[in-house]
């Protein structure tokens, strides 16, 4: 198999809502469950386009109440039209090219970036969450002002739900409608994906369906980087991510799976560039396990929602699994360097440990973000197939969108860190040295 050099850093139903802040509202289970009971009648998008115009829906199940008491008057000689008609219907959101999307989750990081440039591109976008953070909302991307973010939210609908309940999931989609192209971001066992799959269908099934994998799929190798060809690990954390991509292609779905290495960027949750500015931005040693020379690779969430999007309408990517992430690959050492470089900050003098000699103690913070272990994944079959894709961000510039957009401007570098964890491992060096 071909494989390109790269560079290794450092080892050298149109329920349009109004959904600004005042009009948002979450609808209760009670909802969900009544706007499945009336969906029986209401199944095309005309009716809930019609229906969330004229009464300016604010949510989904809401909406498909209304859409269906709507339909219910109309109907006459057309009773019960709904199943045969939504499998005429080509694209739910109507012949303009703008497709009815369903993103799963929606409410924090990868699926902001993934909602707002659905709706950059005109696209409709409901998101389906248990309405637990941020009101059931994306939160707004950074930099972004509170018009352009109020008019991202006018073509955003909230669905509300627990996968983890499948009657409740779908019966909510039962009362939503039909979708073009569904994401499903947050899934992680086989248990979720099929009745959000059974969901969809029961409305007319969906032109595509992406899945958010994992490159932790990959079974241990002495090849790198990982390829899509290599197998899954069937131990895996994340083996039923596999078993998903299995049940889409049994179902006979148009699905694409998508497996980043890791994600950083602006509104990451996870600490793993904010480790490193941490200890940084303040001065202190960065403890890194072992010798600090395995390589791992991050990629930039703005890069993978881009590849996201234009799957879209991409018959190359059917039935296929794209590993995502950056074109470089980075040292454990590196990273630190890099965040460093970044911040600003002098170049950061790094301890290394066993990371078998340190137990830390249950309460205490995770000792180090990255696996140990060499985990990099090349990303040619998504540059070949999506030729339109490829990362924009370098290692350092995306470090400095975390630095500049996000560890200071949400204030980290006021916090107090807990560096308990450090403490213990330096003062076990210290005392081997
Ligand atoms: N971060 C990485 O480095 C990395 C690397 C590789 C792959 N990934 C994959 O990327 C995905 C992470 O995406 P993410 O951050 O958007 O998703 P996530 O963290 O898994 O899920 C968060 C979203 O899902 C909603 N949610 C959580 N539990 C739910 C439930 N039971 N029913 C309905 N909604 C629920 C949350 O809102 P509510 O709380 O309001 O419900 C929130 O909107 C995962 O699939 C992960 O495996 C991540």
């Amino acid at each position: 198999m071909a494989r390109r050099s790269v560079a290794v850093v450092g080892a050298g139903a149109l329920l349009a809502s109004s959904l600004s802040s005042q009009s948002f509202a979450v609808p209760r289970a009670a909802d969900v469950t009544k706007a499945q009971a009336a969906q029986v009648h209401v199944g095309t998008s005309e009716a809930s386009q019609v229906a969330s115009s004229q009464l300016g829906f604010a949510t989904v199940a809401s909406a498909a109440v209304a859409a269906a008491g709507l339909a219910a008057t109309r109907r006459g000689s057309r009773v019960a039209a709904s199943r045969a008609d939504t499998s005429r219907v080509v694209c739910a959101a109507g012949n303009s090219g703008k497709k009815r999307c369903l993103v799963m989750g929606g409410t924090r990081f990868i699926g902001c970036y993934l909602v707002a440039k659905l709706r950059e591109q005109g696209h409709d976008v409901v998101v389906c969450n248990r309405g637990k953070t941020n009101g059931g909302k994306p939160e707004p991307l950074p930099g972004v002002s509170d018009a352009d973010y109020q008019q991202m939210l006018s073509g955003v609908s909230v669905l509300v739900a627990d996968r983890k309940d499948p009657a409740q999931l779908k019966a909510a989609l039962a009362g939503a409608g039909k979708f073009d192209i569904v994401f499903d971001n947050n899934v992680r066992k086989l248990a979720e994906v099929q009745p959000l799959v059974e969901g969809v269908q029961s409305t007319g099934g969906c032109e595509q369906f992406i899945l958010m994998s994992s490159a932790g799929v990959y079974g241990p190798t002495d090849v790198l980087p990982l390829s899509e060809e290599n197998p899954g690990d069937p131990n895996s954390r994340h083996k039923e991510k596999l078993q998903c991509e299995q049940y889409l292609d049994s179902q006979g779905m148009n699905w694409t799976s998508i497996r980043p290495v890791y994600i950083y960027g602006p509104l990451n949750y996870n600490p793993v560039e904010r480790y490193f500015f941490d200890r940084v931005t303040r001065g202190r040693p960065v403890c890194i396990p072992y010798d600090g020379k395995y390589i791992t690779q991050l990629g930039h969430c703005e890069d993978l929602a881009d590849f996201m999007i234009k799957c879209i309408g991409n018959p190359a990517v059917k039935g296929q699994v794209y590993n995502i992430s950056s074109e470089e690959y980075v040292t454990f050492d590196g990273m630190a360097k890099l965040c460093a470089q970044a911040a600003g900050m002098a170049e950061p003098k790094i301890v290394h440990y066993d990371p078998k000699s340190v137990e830390v103690p249950d309460g205490f913070p995770k000792a180090f973000p990255f696996r140990g272990m060499h985990f990099f994944a090349s990303i040619e079959k998504a540059k070949r197939d999506v030729p339109d894709w490829m990362p924009k961000f370098s290692m350092l510039e995306g470090l400095r969108s975390s630095y500049q957009q996000d560890y200071l401007a949400r204030g980290f570098d006021k916090q107090q860190p807990d560096f308990r964890t450090d403490e213990l491992i330096l003062s076990k060096s210290m005392s081997a040295a």
